[in-house]
Protein backbone atom coordinates (compact mmCIF):
# COMPACT_ATOMS: atom_id res chain seq x y z
CA UNK A 1 0.00 0.00 0.00
CA UNK A 2 1.46 3.88 -0.86
CA UNK A 3 -0.26 6.52 0.95
CA UNK A 4 -0.75 9.63 -0.99
CA UNK A 5 -0.79 12.61 0.92
CA UNK A 6 -2.82 15.93 -0.83
CA UNK A 7 -1.12 18.96 0.51
CA UNK A 8 -1.96 21.27 -2.23
CA UNK A 9 -4.76 23.25 -0.14
CA UNK A 10 -4.38 26.82 0.76
CA UNK A 11 -6.59 26.41 3.75
CA UNK A 12 -7.55 30.15 3.47
CA UNK A 13 -10.59 29.18 6.21
CA UNK A 14 -7.57 30.03 8.55
CA UNK A 15 -6.23 33.30 7.44
CA UNK A 16 -4.63 34.80 9.07
CA UNK A 17 -2.59 31.95 10.54
CA UNK A 18 -2.55 30.11 7.50
CA UNK A 19 -1.02 32.10 4.88
CA UNK A 20 0.01 31.27 1.17
CA UNK A 21 3.59 30.59 2.11
CA UNK A 22 2.75 28.31 4.95
CA UNK A 23 -0.59 26.82 4.21
CA UNK A 24 -2.70 25.50 7.67
CA UNK A 25 -1.26 21.82 6.60
CA UNK A 26 2.38 22.52 7.47
CA UNK A 27 1.42 24.98 10.65
CA UNK A 28 2.21 23.29 14.42
CA UNK A 29 -1.27 23.91 15.33
CA UNK A 30 -1.48 20.53 17.46
CA UNK A 31 1.77 20.28 19.75
CA UNK A 32 5.33 19.90 17.66
CA UNK A 33 4.11 18.30 14.89
CA UNK A 34 2.37 19.74 11.60
CA UNK A 35 -0.75 18.35 10.43
CA UNK A 36 0.78 16.80 7.85
CA UNK A 37 3.56 15.42 9.47
CA UNK A 38 1.03 13.81 11.81
CA UNK A 39 -0.73 13.04 8.78
CA UNK A 40 2.10 10.62 8.05
CA UNK A 41 3.23 9.69 11.27
CA UNK A 42 -0.74 8.25 11.98
CA UNK A 43 0.31 5.74 9.78
CA UNK A 44 2.80 4.17 11.64
CA UNK A 45 2.72 0.57 12.47
CA UNK A 46 0.80 -0.24 8.86
CA UNK A 47 2.76 -2.13 6.55
CA UNK A 48 2.88 0.93 3.94
CA UNK A 49 5.40 1.85 1.36
CA UNK A 50 7.20 5.51 1.57
CA UNK A 51 4.52 8.36 0.81
CA UNK A 52 3.89 10.24 -2.32
CA UNK A 53 3.04 13.56 -1.54
CA UNK A 54 1.70 15.84 -3.84
CA UNK A 55 2.10 19.72 -3.37
CA UNK A 56 2.57 22.99 -5.08
CA UNK A 57 6.24 23.17 -6.46
CA UNK A 58 6.29 26.52 -3.76
CA UNK A 59 6.07 24.47 -0.83
CA UNK A 60 9.28 21.89 -1.74
CA UNK A 61 11.65 22.73 0.42
CA UNK A 62 9.26 22.89 3.32
CA UNK A 63 7.81 19.20 2.57
CA UNK A 64 10.94 18.33 2.38
CA UNK A 65 12.36 19.19 5.38
CA UNK A 66 9.23 18.04 7.35
CA UNK A 67 9.95 14.73 6.13
CA UNK A 68 13.51 15.05 7.25
CA UNK A 69 12.18 16.00 10.64
CA UNK A 70 9.71 13.11 10.89
CA UNK A 71 12.46 10.08 9.40
CA UNK A 72 10.43 9.65 6.23
CA UNK A 73 13.02 7.84 4.03
CA UNK A 74 12.84 7.83 0.09
CA UNK A 75 9.30 9.73 -0.35
CA UNK A 76 8.25 10.52 -3.74
CA UNK A 77 7.51 14.63 -4.02
CA UNK A 78 5.54 15.38 -7.06
CA UNK A 79 5.33 18.98 -7.77
CA UNK A 80 2.31 20.60 -9.06
CA UNK A 81 3.46 23.71 -11.22
CA UNK A 82 -0.45 25.09 -10.78
CA UNK A 83 -3.02 24.10 -8.44
CA UNK A 84 -5.84 21.88 -10.19
CA UNK A 85 -7.98 20.41 -7.12
CA UNK A 86 -7.50 16.87 -5.67
CA UNK A 87 -8.67 14.86 -9.02
CA UNK A 88 -5.39 15.67 -11.21
CA UNK A 89 -3.10 15.58 -7.65
CA UNK A 90 -4.10 11.55 -7.33
CA UNK A 91 -4.28 10.59 -10.62
CA UNK A 92 -0.90 12.44 -11.37
CA UNK A 93 -0.15 10.13 -7.55
CA UNK A 94 -1.47 7.47 -9.37
CA UNK A 95 0.65 7.40 -12.32
CA UNK A 96 3.86 7.49 -10.31
CA UNK A 97 2.72 4.84 -8.17
CA UNK A 98 2.35 2.27 -11.29
CA UNK A 99 6.10 3.05 -11.90
CA UNK A 100 7.15 2.51 -8.79
CA UNK A 101 5.30 -1.03 -7.95
CA UNK A 102 2.74 -3.38 -9.89
CA UNK A 103 -0.65 -1.95 -9.14
CA UNK A 104 -0.37 -0.87 -5.63
CA UNK A 105 -3.08 0.03 -3.54
CA UNK A 106 -3.23 3.94 -2.98
CA UNK A 107 -4.36 5.53 0.38
CA UNK A 108 -4.95 9.37 -0.50
CA UNK A 109 -5.25 10.66 2.35
CA UNK A 110 -6.00 14.74 3.36
CA UNK A 111 -3.48 16.29 5.37
CA UNK A 112 -5.84 18.60 7.26
CA UNK A 113 -7.09 16.27 9.44
CA UNK A 114 -7.45 15.02 13.13
CA UNK A 115 -8.16 11.34 14.00
CA UNK A 116 -8.36 10.72 17.68
CA UNK A 117 -8.25 6.82 17.74
CA UNK A 118 -5.68 5.28 15.82
CA UNK A 119 -6.41 1.60 16.68
CA UNK A 120 -9.88 2.45 15.12
CA UNK A 121 -8.58 3.91 12.30
CA UNK A 122 -6.24 1.50 11.88
CA UNK A 123 -8.39 -1.05 11.33
CA UNK A 124 -10.60 0.67 8.86
CA UNK A 125 -7.84 0.58 6.85
CA UNK A 126 -6.87 -2.85 7.08
CA UNK A 127 -10.24 -4.04 6.17
CA UNK A 128 -10.52 -1.01 3.25
CA UNK A 129 -7.22 -2.64 2.02
CA UNK A 130 -9.17 -5.64 1.13
CA UNK A 131 -11.90 -3.97 -0.41
CA UNK A 132 -9.78 -2.19 -2.84
CA UNK A 133 -7.81 -5.51 -3.77
CA UNK A 134 -11.05 -6.71 -4.97
CA UNK A 135 -11.26 -3.74 -7.42
CA UNK A 136 -13.48 -1.25 -5.33
CA UNK A 137 -13.51 2.63 -4.39
CA UNK A 138 -13.68 2.85 -0.98
CA UNK A 139 -15.01 5.69 0.74
CA UNK A 140 -15.02 6.06 4.49
CA UNK A 141 -17.76 7.33 6.10
CA UNK A 142 -18.10 9.41 9.40
CA UNK A 143 -21.53 9.85 11.31
CA UNK A 144 -22.73 13.20 10.94
CA UNK A 145 -23.53 15.47 13.78
CA UNK A 146 -24.72 18.73 12.13
CA UNK A 147 -25.68 19.68 8.51
CA UNK A 148 -22.35 21.06 7.54
CA UNK A 149 -22.60 21.99 4.29
CA UNK A 150 -18.37 21.68 3.47
CA UNK A 151 -18.70 18.03 3.33
CA UNK A 152 -19.82 15.55 0.62
CA UNK A 153 -22.47 13.11 2.23
CA UNK A 154 -22.94 9.50 1.48
CA UNK A 155 -25.89 7.55 1.33
CA UNK A 156 -25.31 3.45 2.20
CA UNK A 157 -27.43 0.71 1.03
CA UNK A 158 -27.14 -0.92 4.09
CA UNK A 159 -25.59 0.31 7.52
CA UNK A 160 -22.84 -2.40 7.43
CA UNK A 161 -19.18 -2.64 7.66
CA UNK A 162 -19.09 -2.59 3.98
CA UNK A 163 -22.05 -1.67 1.75
CA UNK A 164 -21.98 -0.42 -1.71
CA UNK A 165 -22.89 3.54 -2.21
CA UNK A 166 -26.24 4.35 -3.02
CA UNK A 167 -25.44 7.94 -3.82
CA UNK A 168 -22.84 11.01 -3.28
CA UNK A 169 -23.46 13.96 -2.92
CA UNK A 170 -20.63 16.66 -2.39
CA UNK A 171 -21.46 19.87 -0.84
CA UNK A 172 -25.07 20.42 -0.52
CA UNK A 173 -27.37 23.35 0.23
CA UNK A 174 -28.13 23.50 3.85
CA UNK A 175 -31.58 22.28 3.09
CA UNK A 176 -30.66 19.60 1.36
CA UNK A 177 -27.90 18.91 4.00
CA UNK A 178 -30.43 19.23 7.17
CA UNK A 179 -32.76 16.46 4.88
CA UNK A 180 -29.70 14.13 4.71
CA UNK A 181 -28.92 14.82 8.36
CA UNK A 182 -32.74 13.55 10.06
CA UNK A 183 -32.87 10.73 7.33
CA UNK A 184 -30.47 9.10 9.41
CA UNK A 185 -29.33 7.48 5.38
CA UNK A 186 -26.42 9.06 5.03
CA UNK A 187 -22.68 9.72 6.21
CA UNK A 188 -20.12 12.51 6.10
CA UNK A 189 -17.23 11.36 2.75
CA UNK A 190 -14.07 11.47 5.42
CA UNK A 191 -12.12 13.14 2.32
CA UNK A 192 -10.01 9.77 2.67
CA UNK A 193 -9.77 6.87 -0.13
CA UNK A 194 -8.83 3.47 -0.94
CA UNK A 195 -8.33 1.78 -4.32
CA UNK A 196 -5.62 0.48 -6.67
CA UNK A 197 -4.01 2.77 -8.67
CA UNK A 198 -5.65 1.01 -11.94
CA UNK A 199 -8.96 0.94 -10.88
CA UNK A 200 -8.51 4.45 -10.24
CA UNK A 201 -7.20 5.39 -13.56
CA UNK A 202 -9.87 3.16 -15.01
CA UNK A 203 -13.05 4.59 -13.82
CA UNK A 204 -11.66 8.30 -14.08
CA UNK A 205 -11.09 7.28 -18.03
CA UNK A 206 -15.00 6.63 -17.97
CA UNK A 207 -15.51 10.02 -16.71
CA UNK A 208 -12.90 12.40 -17.51
CA UNK A 209 -10.20 11.19 -19.99
CA UNK A 210 -9.02 14.69 -20.53
CA UNK A 211 -7.84 15.06 -16.53
CA UNK A 212 -6.43 10.84 -17.19
CA UNK A 213 -4.41 12.45 -20.77
CA UNK A 214 -3.07 15.31 -18.92
CA UNK A 215 -1.79 13.87 -15.56
CA UNK A 216 -0.27 10.97 -17.56
CA UNK A 217 1.65 13.54 -19.88
CA UNK A 218 2.48 15.42 -17.11
CA UNK A 219 3.98 12.24 -15.02
CA UNK A 220 5.78 10.70 -18.30
CA UNK A 221 7.50 13.99 -18.89
CA UNK A 222 8.34 14.89 -15.32
CA UNK A 223 11.84 15.38 -14.29
CA UNK A 224 13.22 13.62 -11.57
CA UNK A 225 15.44 16.04 -9.19
CA UNK A 226 16.54 14.70 -5.83
CA UNK A 227 13.01 13.54 -4.21
CA UNK A 228 11.29 15.53 -6.22
CA UNK A 229 9.36 14.95 -9.38
CA UNK A 230 8.61 18.12 -11.08
CA UNK A 231 5.81 17.69 -12.86
CA UNK A 232 5.57 18.74 -17.09
CA UNK A 233 4.19 22.09 -16.63
CA UNK A 234 2.88 22.25 -20.01
CA UNK A 235 0.79 19.13 -19.40
CA UNK A 236 -0.38 19.72 -16.01
CA UNK A 237 -1.19 23.21 -16.64
CA UNK A 238 -3.49 22.09 -19.26
CA UNK A 239 -5.51 19.83 -16.93
CA UNK A 240 -8.83 20.51 -16.44
CA UNK A 241 -9.42 21.65 -12.35
CA UNK A 242 -11.68 19.36 -10.64
CA UNK A 243 -11.82 17.79 -7.35
CA UNK A 244 -12.18 13.77 -6.65
CA UNK A 245 -15.51 14.02 -5.33
CA UNK A 246 -17.50 15.97 -8.09
CA UNK A 247 -15.41 14.11 -11.02
CA UNK A 248 -15.30 10.43 -9.67
CA UNK A 249 -17.28 9.75 -6.77
CA UNK A 250 -20.45 11.45 -7.30
CA UNK A 251 -20.44 9.32 -11.04
CA UNK A 252 -18.70 6.16 -10.48
CA UNK A 253 -21.03 2.74 -9.90
CA UNK A 254 -17.97 1.32 -7.87
CA UNK A 255 -17.46 3.16 -4.79
CA UNK A 256 -18.46 1.43 -1.56
CA UNK A 257 -18.32 3.09 1.97
CA UNK A 258 -16.25 1.40 4.78
CA UNK A 259 -17.82 3.57 8.24
CA UNK A 260 -14.89 4.84 10.32
CA UNK A 261 -16.06 5.85 14.37
CA UNK A 262 -11.92 7.39 14.97
CA UNK A 263 -12.74 10.52 15.96
CA UNK A 264 -12.06 12.02 12.92
CA UNK A 265 -12.15 16.06 12.21
CA UNK A 266 -11.32 17.93 9.80
CA UNK A 267 -9.87 21.35 10.79
CA UNK A 268 -11.84 23.97 8.00
CA UNK A 269 -12.43 26.61 10.00
CA UNK A 270 -11.35 28.53 13.78
CA UNK A 271 -14.57 27.11 14.87
CA UNK A 272 -13.53 23.29 14.15
CA UNK A 273 -10.27 24.38 15.73
CA UNK A 274 -11.84 24.93 18.94
CA UNK A 275 -13.67 22.56 18.78
CA UNK A 276 -10.68 19.55 18.13
CA UNK A 277 -8.37 21.78 20.81
CA UNK A 278 -8.14 21.48 24.12
CA UNK A 279 -10.15 23.62 26.32
CA UNK A 280 -10.00 25.14 29.86
CA UNK A 281 -12.68 25.51 32.20
CA UNK A 282 -14.60 28.41 30.30
CA UNK A 283 -14.24 26.51 27.18
CA UNK A 284 -11.76 28.80 25.55
CA UNK A 285 -8.55 28.10 23.78
CA UNK A 286 -6.06 30.37 24.65
CA UNK A 287 -1.99 29.87 22.72
CA UNK A 288 0.66 32.54 23.25
CA UNK A 289 0.48 35.79 25.30
CA UNK A 290 -3.12 36.19 26.42
CA UNK A 291 -4.89 37.87 29.23
CA UNK A 292 -8.37 37.78 29.51
CA UNK A 293 -11.28 38.32 32.43
CA UNK A 294 -14.64 36.81 32.23
CA UNK A 295 -14.04 34.98 28.80
CA UNK A 296 -15.76 32.25 27.79
CA UNK A 297 -15.80 30.04 24.25
CA UNK A 298 -13.23 31.86 22.62
CA UNK A 299 -10.40 30.82 20.47
CA UNK A 300 -7.58 33.51 20.88
CA UNK A 301 -4.14 33.25 19.38
CA UNK A 302 -1.31 35.64 19.63
CA UNK A 303 2.50 35.53 17.76
CA UNK A 304 3.70 38.50 18.33
CA UNK A 305 2.34 40.82 21.21
CA UNK A 306 0.07 41.08 24.02
CA UNK A 307 -3.41 40.29 23.43
CA UNK A 308 -5.99 40.76 26.23
CA UNK A 309 -10.03 40.30 25.72
CA UNK A 310 -12.56 41.03 28.27
CA UNK A 311 -16.42 40.12 29.16
CA UNK A 312 -16.87 38.71 25.51
CA UNK A 313 -17.93 35.48 24.12
CA UNK A 314 -17.76 32.95 21.31
CA UNK A 315 -15.07 34.79 19.63
CA UNK A 316 -12.14 33.87 18.17
CA UNK A 317 -9.06 36.68 18.00
CA UNK A 318 -5.87 35.91 15.72
CA UNK A 319 -2.95 38.29 16.02
CA UNK A 320 0.11 37.87 13.81
CA UNK A 321 3.08 39.80 12.73
CA UNK A 322 0.97 41.89 9.80
CA UNK A 323 -2.59 40.70 10.90
CA UNK A 324 -5.34 40.64 13.58
CA UNK A 325 -8.64 39.07 12.79
CA UNK A 326 -11.50 39.39 15.26
CA UNK A 327 -14.88 37.13 14.26
CA UNK A 328 -18.23 35.96 15.91
CA UNK A 329 -17.12 32.07 16.43
CA UNK A 330 -19.79 30.97 13.85
CA UNK A 331 -19.30 33.43 11.00
CA UNK A 332 -15.41 32.95 11.20
CA UNK A 333 -15.06 30.37 7.62
CA UNK A 334 -16.31 33.76 5.95
CA UNK A 335 -13.42 34.85 6.42
CA UNK A 336 -12.38 33.06 2.95
CA UNK A 337 -14.65 36.05 1.06
CA UNK A 338 -12.38 38.66 2.91
CA UNK A 339 -8.49 36.41 1.92
CA UNK A 340 -10.82 36.43 -1.54
CA UNK A 341 -11.14 40.05 -1.68
CA UNK A 342 -7.72 41.17 -0.57
CA UNK A 343 -6.14 38.62 -3.28
CA UNK A 344 -8.06 40.40 -5.89
CA UNK A 345 -6.77 43.98 -4.60
CA UNK A 346 -2.97 43.05 -4.41
N1 LIG B 1 -1.93 18.43 -4.20
C1 LIG B 1 -3.05 19.10 -4.05
N2 LIG B 1 -3.44 19.95 -5.06
N3 LIG B 1 -3.76 18.98 -2.92
C2 LIG B 1 -4.89 19.70 -2.81
C3 LIG B 1 -5.36 20.57 -3.82
C4 LIG B 1 -4.57 20.70 -5.01
O1 LIG B 1 -4.88 21.44 -5.94
N4 LIG B 1 -6.51 21.14 -3.39
C5 LIG B 1 -6.75 20.64 -2.16
N5 LIG B 1 -5.76 19.77 -1.80
C6 LIG B 1 -5.62 19.00 -0.55
C7 LIG B 1 -5.84 19.84 0.71
O2 LIG B 1 -4.60 20.34 1.19
C8 LIG B 1 -6.45 18.81 1.66
O3 LIG B 1 -5.44 18.08 2.31
C9 LIG B 1 -7.22 17.86 0.72
O4 LIG B 1 -6.63 18.02 -0.56
C10 LIG B 1 -8.73 18.09 0.65
O5 LIG B 1 -8.96 19.39 0.13
P1 LIG B 1 -9.95 20.41 0.82
O6 LIG B 1 -9.94 21.66 0.03
O7 LIG B 1 -9.65 20.49 2.29
O8 LIG B 1 -11.34 19.67 0.59
P2 LIG B 1 -12.66 19.88 1.40
O9 LIG B 1 -12.41 19.76 2.87
O10 LIG B 1 -13.33 21.13 0.92
O11 LIG B 1 -13.57 18.62 0.91
C11 LIG B 1 -13.08 17.30 0.90
O12 LIG B 1 -12.90 16.81 2.22
C12 LIG B 1 -14.10 16.70 3.02
C13 LIG B 1 -13.76 16.13 4.37
O13 LIG B 1 -12.75 16.85 4.95
C14 LIG B 1 -14.11 16.45 0.13
O14 LIG B 1 -13.54 15.18 -0.11
C15 LIG B 1 -15.42 16.31 0.91
O15 LIG B 1 -16.29 15.40 0.26
C16 LIG B 1 -15.13 15.79 2.32
O16 LIG B 1 -16.33 15.69 3.08
MG1 LIG C 1 -10.65 19.91 4.07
Amino acid sequence: MIPVVMSGGSGTRLWPLSRKHKPKQFLNLFGDDSMFQQTILRLGGLNNSPPIVVCNENHRFMVAEQLLEIDIEKPSILLEPVGRNTAPAIVSAAFQALSREEDPVLLVLAADHVIADIDAFHQAIKFAEQQAMAGNLVTFGIVPTCAHTGYGYIQAEEKATISAVQQFVEKPDSATAEAYLSSGDYYWNSGMFMFKASVLIEEMSKFHPDIVEQCRLAVANSEQDLDFVRLSKEAFEACPSDSIDYALMEKTQKAVVVPLDAGWNDVGSWSSLWECSQQDENNNVLKGDVEIQNVKNAYIHSEHRLVSAIGVENLVIVETADAVMVASKDQAQDIKDIVAKLKKQS
